[in-house]
This record gives structure tokens, sequence and C-alpha cells, in this order.
């Protein structure tokens, strides 16, 4: 469907200098013939492919990424702050709404928007769809999808590519402006997409689990101009793997199956880095190795791509040299709490000694680690037992651990609203009492505790207001 449009776009780029020099008749049927010409080099090209069908669809996807460039250079990033959430803002719970609202407020000057589990099909189907960048792949590959985080992640991609702005995931508080992100010493239209180190553990680059995630951008919050072919580069990379996973596993979309590491190279922020590195490539001709961004203390610009360093939207992580959020630059704050996903895409666990993520890259752990795993299999079966033992302990005493610090967290939120509760009642006058009785006994001494408490504080509370 896509080719249509190199009808129309070709013809009329092509045919003007020659108008003059071709007859009449045959200048209508030259648009007509030379997209025929067009189609026939693009099959011929693409021969080498199996299936013709494979191959309209890449071609048009270049077309798609040629006919939509970024704004002309000089555009101002959009001032639009995206997000995206189950429920809308109206819903947030109040951990959200805290988080979200430093957005907003930091950034008087943008627009606010949350994509939702309710909206976020019809706004896919609206910009992908027929009436839209026909893009039928992209709006079956959404509307089929089961896996959560693949959605989101995909979504992101989505949205900044036909929009642009600021993406910021749910459990990311904005510390700065938004206008603050892009230094001085920059031009902002050099810029596109600005985009931040998440993690710079290189000398793990060659651990057979750590090693692929040890180099990588943060794709929690970016900052794109629309329309951008990067964007475009990892929407087509997303759906390309979902096709190749369907076609590993056999089964429909909505029936996929993936562990943490999938996501992670599929969508996530692996995705995200390989795609920024062949867009840099492309750029510039060369892919930058990665000790151009290794401890790196101020922004670099490759291409049209700002890199921030590891504080900006990725401190206080405990690795990666990412200090805290207290430095100038750091931007944003991440909770890190809308990641249950990993409970849902199990990775690597270790039965006797779990998750080398776990070391959060300290040294010594991840040595530890290694060294345990790898004499483990010469263990006698017995000593094998009981190290599982061990560690089915330990992991039963942190849940439970954690259980407790998630009923002490709720205590504290129900505490607060309570407080919260009581101090709206004290602003409201008393209802007026009824006539005291006027043979009123005496009450008990032991039982006056049960209507004072009540009063005098509520009392107290009124005078306080009204001091200032
Ligand atoms: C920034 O770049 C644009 C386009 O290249 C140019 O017109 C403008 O003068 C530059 N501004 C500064 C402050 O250098
Ligand atoms: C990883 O392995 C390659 C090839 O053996 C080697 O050249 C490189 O120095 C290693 N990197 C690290 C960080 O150990
Ligand atoms: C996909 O999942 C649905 C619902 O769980 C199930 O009914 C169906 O058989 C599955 N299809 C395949 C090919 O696994
Ligand atoms: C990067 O910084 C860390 C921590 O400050 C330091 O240990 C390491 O040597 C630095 N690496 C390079 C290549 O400068």
């Amino acid at each position: 469907m896509s080719l249509m449009n190199t009808k129309m776009n070709v013809p009329t780029s092509i045919l003007s200098p020659m108008a003059g020099r071709i007859p009449k008749p045959l200048q209508r049927r030259v648009p007509f013939g030379l997209a025929i010409v067009v189609i026939i080099l693009f099959f011929y090209i693409g021969s080498s492919y199996d299936q013709s069908a494979e191959v309209l669809k890449r071609v048009g996807h270049t077309v798609l990424s040629y006919q939509t460039p970024s704004k002309a250079a000089g555009d101002r990033f959009p001032k639009k702050i995206w997000q995206s959430w189950k429920v809308d803002p109206l819903d947030f719970e109040d951990r959200d709404r805290g988080r979200a609202r430093s957005w907003p407020t930091k950034n008087l000057g943008y627009r606010y928007e949350v994509l939702t589990d309710g909206n976020d099909l019809h706004y896919v189907k609206t910009n992908f769809g027929p009436h839209g960048l026909n893009r039928p792949d992209i709006v079956k590959a959404y509307t089929e999808l089961e896996a959560k985080i693949i959605k989101a992640d995909l979504l992101r991609y989505l949205v900044m590519y036909v929009e642009g702005g600021v993406y910021a995931d749910i459990d990311v508080e904005a510390l700065r402006p938004v206008d603050d992100w892009i230094p001085p010493s920059f031009n902002a239209s050099d810029v596109g997409l600005v985009i931040s180190i998440e993690i710079d553990e290189p000398s793990w680059s060659n651990h057979t689990i750590l090693g692929p995630k040890s180099q990588s951008f943060c794709q929690w919050t970016f900052m794109s101009q629309p329309r951008l072919p990067v964007m475009l580069r990892l929407i087509d990379h997303v759906i390309h793997w979902i096709e190749d996973m369907t076609k590993k596993q056999q089964v429909p979309i909505g029936n996929l199956t993936l562990n943490f590491d999938e996501v992670l190279t599929g969508t996530g922020p692996s995705a995200f880095t390989n795609v920024m590195f062949a867009e840099m490539e492309a750029q510039t001709g060369s892919i930058p190795p990665w000790s151009y961004f290794h401890n790196m203390t101020d922004p670099k610009l490759v291409g049209n791509i700002l890199v921030l360093q590891v504080d900006s939207f990725a401190a206080g992580q405990g690795h990666s040299n990412s200090g805290n959020h207290d430095s100038p630059r750091a931007l944003v704050r991440h909770h890190y709490h809308a990641s249950l996903w990993p409970s849902r895409h199990p990775r690597y666990s270790h039965p006797a000694y779990g998750m080398v993520e776990e070391c959060n890259w300290k040294p010594e752990c991840v040595h530890e680690w290694d060294h345990n795993t790898e004499i483990y299999p010469s263990l006698p079966e017995e000593e094998k037992q009981n190290l599982i033992k061990i560690k089915e302990h330990a992991d039963a005493e942190k849940l439970a651990k954690e259980e407790e610090e998630k009923a002490a967290d709720q205590k504290r939120i129900d505490d607060e609203e309570l407080e919260r509760l009581q101090k709206i009642c004290a602003t409201v006058p008393p209802a007026p009492q009824p006539p005291a009785p006027t043979e009123a006994p005496p009450p008990p001494a032991d039982a006056s505790p049960v209507a004072a408490p009540n009063k005098e504080p509520l009392k107290k509370e009124k005078k306080k207001e009204k001091k200032p």
C-alpha cells in the first residue's frame, strides 16, 4: 500500500525538468511508466530475497523513511511530554500521581499526555492505519501483542516517531526542566535526539551473562524530534523481531513467550542501543567505540544524537559511576517501581546462587558468583542439595522482609490519608449538639476518655488553622 505514495512522489520531482521536451500525449503516461519502472527495479534489486511480499514490505519501509524526513533542521523539539500507563492521570495511585505531576509542574510551557490501556490501540490505529502512515504490519503486531512490556516499549517508539517530544516511564520523576536538557554549549538545532547512558561497565563486556548488558543507553526517558528515520529504524527492528519470534516459536503473536534477555534485545535497552549505534554509523560513517562514551563527564554529539552522561537519566544506580541525584546534571530520578516485568520474563537464575544481576556489577560479588557456579557441577550431590536449601531459606527470609516493608509502606500511606481526612474534618463546623439532658447522671470516672479525646484535638486543630 505504501507503494502508492512512491508513484505520487517520483514523477513530481523527476518530471518537471523534462516536461518541455516530451510530446503531450506521452507526458501523461510518463508518471505511470516511471512508477512501473521503479516497481520493477525494486523487485529486481530485491530478487535475492525469497519472498516478494517481504521485499515489498521492505521497500515500503524505505520509502516511508524518505518520505517523512525529520522536520526541517532547526525546528525545536515539540514541547510535549508523553507517558503511558494502565489508567489516565485522574485515576493514578498517589505514588504515581506525585511523580507524574513533577513533569507538568517543572515544565509549564509543555503539554502533557498519558496514553492508557484504554486508548493506546486507537492511537496506534489512527496513526498507523490506512488513514495514517499506513503500516498494517505495525497495527497488527500492536493489536495482537499480549506481552505488556513489549507493547509499552513499542508504543514509546511509535509516539516519538509520530509526534516527538519527551517520553518518560511512569516511575520517572522530573528533577529539572526539559529546557535544561541540552547544555548551552550545544546548538539545539544540531540535535535530533537526546539520550543518556544507562550502563557503563565495559570491563564486563566478555561476561557470558552481563556482557550484552554492560554498555547501554536507556530508553525509560529520552527526547526526540518527530519523524526521525532512527525511530522508524527502531520500530522496524521491533516488528521484524516479533515476526522472527513467531516463526521460531510457531505460535501467533499473542502466544509468544519471551525471557528477560529476549525482551532486552527485542524491544528494550539493548535494541535501543544497537539501533542508536547503527544510526550513528549511518550518519557519521563509523561506529564510535564504547570507550568514546566510557566515564564521560560531558555530553557528546554524534551525528544528531546528543548522548548525556550516565547521571543525567540514570543517577544513583550504584554502578557505572552514576553518582547520585544531588548532582546538578541529574535531570530525572528513576524509581524502578514499574519494572515488575522481569518477574514475568524469567532470566537465568542458578539454583544455588541465584542471578548474577543481583550483584549490581560489584566486582567481588560477580567474581564470587562466577567462581561458585563454575565449581558447582563438580560438587557431591548432597552438598548441592544443601546449598539449594540454604538459598531457598534465604529467599524465603528475603521475601518475608519485603512483604513486611510493603505492609509498613501501606500503613504509612494509610496513616497519612487518615491524618489528611482528620484535618479536613477539623475544619468543618461541629454539628449542633442536642440539648443536654437536665438530669445527666455524673459519668463514671473511668468512662470519660470515650468522648473527650475526640473533641480536644479537634478544637486544637481549629485554633492552629486560624493563626496565619
Ligand atoms: C545554530 O545552527 C543554526 C543552523 O545551523 C544556525 O542558523 C544558528 O545560527 C546556530 N546558532 C548558534 C547560536 O550558533
Ligand atoms: C574481550 O575479549 C576480547 C577478545 O578475546 C579481548 O580483545 C578484549 O580485551 C576483552 N575485553 C575485556 C574487557 O576483557
Ligand atoms: C494461543 O493461546 C490461546 C489462549 O491461551 C490458546 O487457546 C491457543 O490454543 C494458543 N495457540 C497456540 C498456537 O498455541
Ligand atoms: C572510569 O572511572 C572509574 C571510577 O572512577 C575508574 O575506576 C576507571 O579507571 C575509569 N576508567 C577509565 C578508562 O578512565
